[in-house]
């Protein structure tokens, strides 16, 4: 697993907010969302399974939730079921008090003002023979925004905002650097003023000293325009940094979550201490035991029964293999483990 360790001179304070202080912007209840995969040694047979089972999460204006867990765990597949791109099987997210997967037409297109995402994969997000003012200028066209001046003046802000220099607003993607494709991506996302900003893996692709001035736009982007941002990573230096809330999932569910302050320092699933033990620590002398997870995840099309992470857990029992942990809170701070509270 891959870290980056940012400093926080490197890219501002992170901010952590009053949790109570604000409304609930997006709510998620018991959502789940199953595949069909083949299986059999033909591949002939079709089963299905769950990738994201009975998340509830909430979100508050202003917040940033981070998503944090090893690659194929439901990271992104939570992430489209968020911002309304997928449709859940089973439970709902209801998004400023309207229920994402009932909306239609208008109520559906406004939600898409709204609510944009940043995918990793940036190549996919631009048209590579459009030059770049017009790209981030394009959502403005579509939607009939202001003038034809006001939107180019928009445009040229934004791309002024994500630090791409006039020199460049006339280039195609394919003459710019990833780093810079992905501030036009942010560019073109951000220029209809959303409320929520989902980002899954946004810097996952760059260089590590590119990653941090694509957090520091983000950061900068979230407090100009009061953000609500969701941040998928499997990185937790990043979303330690960038993060005031932190839910982390294991196989499709998740397993912790809470104040990234809380989780960050004090994180009682086994599961999340192996992860943070794993991150590399600057400095020598704070150098931390590390809690090694073994052997690979299950596959998610065949989740262990009882505690899904009983397999790898260094404090399995013979319970653990036959009950299931639901997610206990105690105060913001949700665990789901039989033994949260005493495991040392
Ligand atoms: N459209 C699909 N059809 C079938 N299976 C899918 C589909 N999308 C995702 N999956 C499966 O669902 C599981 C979760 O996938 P998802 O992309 O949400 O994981 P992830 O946590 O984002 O992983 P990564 O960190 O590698 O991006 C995986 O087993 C994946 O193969
Ligand atoms: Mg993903």
């Amino acid at each position: 697993m891959s870290s980056l360790v940012i400093e926080k001179a490197e890219i501002g304070t992170p901010r952590h907010r009053d949790a109570v202080s604000s409304p609930t912007l997006l709510a998620a209840e018991n959502l789940s969302r199953s595949f069909v995969y083949r299986r059999g040694s033909l591949l002939r047979r079709e089963a299905r399974f769950r990738a994201v089972d009975d998340v509830s999460l909430t979100l508050r204006e202003g917040e940033t939730l981070g998503i944090v867990g090893e690659s194929g765990c439901g990271k992104s597949t939570l992430g489209r079921l968020l911002s309304g791109l997928a449709r859940p099987d089973a439970g709902s997210a209801t998004f400023a008090d309207l229920s994402l997967s009932s909306l239609s037409g208008q109520a559906w297109r406004a939600s898409r003002r709204d609510i944009q995402v940043i995918f990793q994969d940036t190549a996919g997000s631009l048209d590579p023979r459009l030059p770049i003012e017009e790209q981030v200028r394009e959502p403005l066209d579509l939607h009939a925004i202001g003038t034809p001046e006001s939107r180019v003046q928009a445009a040229q802000e934004m791309l002024d905002a994500v630090r791409l220099g006039r020199h460049m607003w006339g280039s195609v993607p394919g003459e710019l650097s990833g780093g810079q494709q992905q501030r036009v991506v942010i560019a073109r996302a951000l220029i209809l003023k959303p409320r929520l900003l989902v980002c899954d893996e946004p810097v996952a692709a760059l260089d590590v000293s590119i990653q941090a001035q694509i957090i520091s736009i983000l950061q900068d982007m979230r407090s100009r325009l009061g953000l609500s941002m969701i941040f998928i990573s499997h990185d937790l230096g990043i979303v330690r940094h960038i993060a005031d809330h932190v839910a982390i999932m294991y196989l499709g569910q998740i397993v912790e979550s809470g104040p990234s302050e809380t989780v960050f320092s004090d994180p009682a699933h086994p599961y999340t201490r192996a992860l943070i033990s794993a991150v590399p620590v600057p400095d020598p002398k704070r150098r931390r035991q590390r809690r090694l997870l073994s052997g690979d995840p299950p596959s998610p099309h065949t989740p262990p029964p009882g505690c899904r992470f009983h397999t790898r857990c260094p404090l399995k029992v013979e319970r653990c293999t036959s009950e299931e942990p639901r997610l206990t809170l105690q105060g913001a701070h949700g665990v789901a483990c039989h033994f949260a509270e005493v495991a040392p």
